[in-house]
């Protein structure tokens, strides 16, 4: 019997990291998760692990990703989201096999107004965006075979993200302020870790055409108003009691970082590849049917 191939995945308990653990076992794939408790990216040479375990193919799950806290903890954002992707990639050259980073729409400065392309011109508002960038030049820079994926507003039913913030509001006050100025295609964590692995196993296969820069979020424009409608309709659906939403601008919320207002991505070119965006509402849906009642 052949033995499968071994996957290294930069994290172990973050959102990605989990859906890729949760995928429809596959034989022809064995996962090895580095999360922080084994292997600290932030003080480590993350080329290390990958030299230590010699896999057919790295995913970088992992990255600092409080969009706030990087404003901060400037250092340590840049470590995590530029100094460690591009060591996985001198590693990954070294041993000739392929990675595949996950990026953010936060590259994006949100003024478009239309969904971007992987052409568009990166101008990041934040140092989260900012440091992101780096990592994704680092990588497409350098020689590996590699593919960095650009997602967007992840949801799943194990996280602290914005999904767990509207359970959090159920049963509890009347009324809830939601942003209403914010643009970008939801993503549920499962599609995106599915998309990865595909991608990782065609550049195993040598594909060429799943090298460079992808955009992977889920199908349809939503707001977080849209998606918290969604949610508290489920909650009702369900007997239980939801908040009226209060739409109010970005500015009502004042935070370390600037958001930006537009980030819906095109999707097109991972599309011609055979990946296909699913839309949020349904995948939504799905998600919150897995919550336990
Ligand atoms: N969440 C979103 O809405 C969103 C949107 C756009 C792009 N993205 C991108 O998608 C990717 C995955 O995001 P996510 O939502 O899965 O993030 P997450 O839930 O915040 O998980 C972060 C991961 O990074 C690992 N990590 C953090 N600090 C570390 C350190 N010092 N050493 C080693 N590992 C460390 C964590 O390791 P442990 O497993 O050990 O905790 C965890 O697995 C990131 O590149 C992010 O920028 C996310």
């Amino acid at each position: 019997m052949t033995q499968p191939l071994k996957v290294l995945v930069f994290g172990r308990s973050g959102q990605l990291a989990r859906a890729l653990a949760a995928l429809r076992p596959r034989p022809e794939v064995a996962f090895s998760f580095v999360g922080r408790d084994r292997f600290d990216l932030s003080t480590g040479d993350a080329g290390e692990p990958i030299r230590d375990l010699r896999p057919d193919a790295v995913i970088n799950a992992s990255g600092y990703t409080a969009v706030d806290g990087a404003e901060r903890d400037r250092t340590e954002a840049e470590r995590l989201n530029e100094t460690a992707p591009r060591l996985m990639a001198e590693a990954c050259i070294d041993l000739g096999i392929p990675l595949v980073h996950v990026s953010t729409d936060y590259v994006f400065d949100g003024g478009k107004y239309a969904p971007y392309t992987e052409d568009d011109p990166a101008t990041p508002l934040n140092h989260y965006g900012a440091t992101k960038r780096a990592g994704e030049v680092a990588v497409l820079d350098s020689d590996a075979r590699a593919a960095v994926v650009r997602t967007s507003w992840v949801f799943s039913a194990t996280a602290q993200n914005f999904l767990g913030m509207l359970l959090r509001q159920l049963d509890g006050p009347d009324e809830a302020k939601m942003v209403a100025d914010q643009h970008a295609r939801p993503t549920y964590a499962p599609d995106l870790a599915e998309g990865v692995l595909a991608l990782a196993l065609k550049l195993i296969e040598g594909e060429a055409r799943a090298t460079g820069l992808f955009h992977l979020t889920g199908a349809d424009d939503a707001t977080r108003v849209l998606m918290a409608q969604r949610v508290f309709d489920w909650a009702r659906s369900r007997g239980r009691k939801a908040p009226a939403i209060v739409p109010v601008a970005t500015s009502a919320f004042p935070a370390a970082a600037v958001r930006p207002l537009d980030t819906r991505l095109s999707c097109q070119r991972i599309e011609a590849i055979g990946m296909t965006p699913r839309p949020w509402r349904e995948r939504l849906d799905l998600c919150l049917r897995t919550l336990p009642a």
